[in-house]
């Protein structure tokens, strides 16, 4: 089941999945509390097992950011089953869907209908990653 879940929720899932190898994590981000910005809980009963969080950056673009899935349901669906929920809120106002993809994770996106761009840029403490993304047409 997906639902809504606050900012604090979050932080766990971040921190052991997001910033596993990165005690410098920094897993609260700028944006997280606006009124705009959401996030979104993939509950396995009562454990929360997958997250992923939507900020709008203009009046018809939205990030989507902090996706991360409990390491033990990998390959579950649960990250494409959120990023396809997300999809689907947002789908009434949105023109393009964007996100920063880490880059082992990109064909994950690509898999889901997202496009990179041609440059890497790098995160200090993460390392290279690509931004994508996708327009309303899915
Ligand atoms: C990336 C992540 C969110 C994917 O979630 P998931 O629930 O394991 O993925 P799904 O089961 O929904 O995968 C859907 C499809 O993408 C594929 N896939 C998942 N992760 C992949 C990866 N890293 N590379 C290539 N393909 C991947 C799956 O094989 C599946 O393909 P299929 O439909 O052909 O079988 C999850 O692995 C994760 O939390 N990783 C660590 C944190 C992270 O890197 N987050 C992204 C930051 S940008």
């Amino acid at each position: 089941m997906i639902k809504k879940i606050s900012s604090t929720e979050t932080h766990q899932l971040r921190k052991n999945v997001l910033g596993e190898n990165n005690p410098d994590y920094q897993f609260i981000y700028n944006g997280d509390d606006d009124q705009t910005t959401f996030h979104l809980g993939y509950f396995d009963g009562e454990i929360l097992s997958g997250i992923l969080t939507v900020m709008q950056t203009d009046e018809t673009t939205f990030q989507f950011r902090g996706m991360a899935v409990l390491q033990s349901q990998h390959g579950k669906n649960v990250g494409k089953k959120l990023l396809d929920f997300a999809s689907e809120l947002v789908k009434p106002n949105a023109k393009t869907i964007w996100l920063n993809a880490r880059k082992w994770v990109i064909p994950f996106y690509e898999k889901n209908g997202f496009t990179g761009e041609d440059d890497f840029f790098n995160i200090d403490g993460i390392g290279l990653h690509l931004k994508m993304s996708k327009l309303n047409t899915f």
